[in-house]
């Protein structure tokens, strides 16, 4: 759930996007060449890819990358395709490199792990035939808080700039140095705006998560944050805990109980601790929530117009992970079931789309974190 302006309530329903930007192929090929390819995009943890010769495949539709950890422990990221007639360079998704060097699997195209053609073949290229012409098409690639990120345009958009809060904003939870304690990856039926919308109002909580809703008490009310609130007064004064954000009193983690599941991130902050969780969005393929004592990385990518993966990583300071008798189960069963059923309500929606083809939604006063959203695809010349 993001976090709007400073007046962030929409002052008049405002029209949401065609039914058909959810599904046709022409609509869903544009957003491809407007957003995807052209905007950072978080492939994975860094510890995936820890040790030099280390390599992983990435898809975006048909764009194969390849990232991996050069000799000098360099994050490197290369296009799938061999520069001779363009084969894919690995058989493997994943795995390590015997020696520093890409071979391709075609015709034996040798590269070096900084993406140099060192080899062509059994026979040396003809006269005039420029090796240094014929390297690997590199990537932009950069690590933020043990997050693998590459870029599919050669000249990427500043890095922050997909980010909804200051690159710092988690660095009390040390998340480079964090690991992942379980993995979850899902396959939705659904376009991936459908997620983000979903992703950015609480309208659907008090329906569709009321265990979450319990836990939050302002999103029991359809509320983002207690700002979003049209009169807060009375329902404070009579101490009703769904005016004010964070959690239910006396809960600490997003648990079935409440507790938290491992030690606190040593250096959090006490409105971090209080607020119980927080949030930052890396348009268009990640968000991360912060808790005290875990943190939630939820990457996304389209598989196609109506199919979208999460993965979602479950991180733990790496002393958690040591500690005799430690259990992630909690965290993972609550956050778990929140993601599930957020996911069946974004296949719900997409079913409706696709049985009203020329409809178009209407946005309400709360809906003004998908109103943001929208106005970011318009002005990526995603949609009209
Ligand atoms: S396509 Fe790669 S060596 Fe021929
Ligand atoms: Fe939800």
């Amino acid at each position: 759930m993001a976090t709007g302006g400073d007046d962030p309530v929409l002052h008049a329903a405002v029209p949401s996007l065609p039914a058909r930007a959810y599904f046709e192929a022409d609509a869903h090929e544009r957003e491809l060449r407007r957003i995807w390819r052209r905007h950072w995009i978080c492939a994975g943890r860094s510890e995936e890819i820890a040790a030099a010769r280390e390599f992983r495949q990435y898809r975006i539709a048909d764009r194969g990358v390849l990232l991996l950890r050069d000799e000098q422990g360099e994050l490197r990221a290369y296009l799938d395709s061999c520069r001779h007639r363009g084969a894919s360079l690995c058989a493997d998704e994943r795995g390590r490199f015997a020696r520093a060097a890409i071979v391709c699997p075609y015709h034996a195209w040798t590269y070096d792990l900084q993406g140099r053609l060192l080899r062509t073949g059994a026979r040396p290229p003809p006269a005039g035939f420029d090796r240094n012409a014929h390297g690997l098409w590199p990537l932009p690639v950069r690590e933020w808080n043990g997050f693998l990120f590459f870029c599919l345009d050669p000249d990427p958009p500043p890095f922050a700039a997909g980010f909804d809060q200051p690159l710092e904003r988690l660095d009390a939870w040390r998340l480079a140095d964090s690991v992942s304690a379980h993995r979850t990856v899902l396959t939705i039926a659904c376009n991936w705006k459908v997620f983000w919308e979903n992703y950015n109002e609480c309208l659907h909580c008090p329906g569709v998560h009321p265990e979450l809703s319990r836990l939050v008490p302002i999103y029991g009310r359809g509320l983002l944050e207690a700002r979003d609130d049209p009169d807060p007064r009375p329902r404070a004064a009579a101490g009703d805990p769904g005016t004010r954000d964070g959690l239910r009193h006396g809960a600490r983690s997003w648990t079935p109980t409440g507790e938290a599941v491992g030690p606190e991130f040593p250096g959090l902050g006490a409105a971090d601790r209080r607020a119980g969780h927080v949030y930052v969005t890396a348009l268009p393929s990640l968000f991360v929530v912060g808790h005290v004592d875990y943190a939630r990385a939820v990457r996304l990518r389209p598989l196609g117009p109506e199919t979208t993966e999460l993965r979602v990583d479950f991180l733990f300071p790496r002393e958690a992970l040591a500690t005799p008798g430690f259990d992630p189960g909690p965290a993972v069963a609550f956050a778990g079931r929140v993601l599930g059923e957020d996911a069946a309500i974004c296949e719900t929606n997409q079913r409706g789309l696709r049985a009203a083809p020329d409809a178009r939604g209407v946005l309400m006063p709360e809906e003004y974190a998908v109103r943001s959203f929208h106005d970011w695809l318009r002005t990526e010349g995603a949609i009209d």
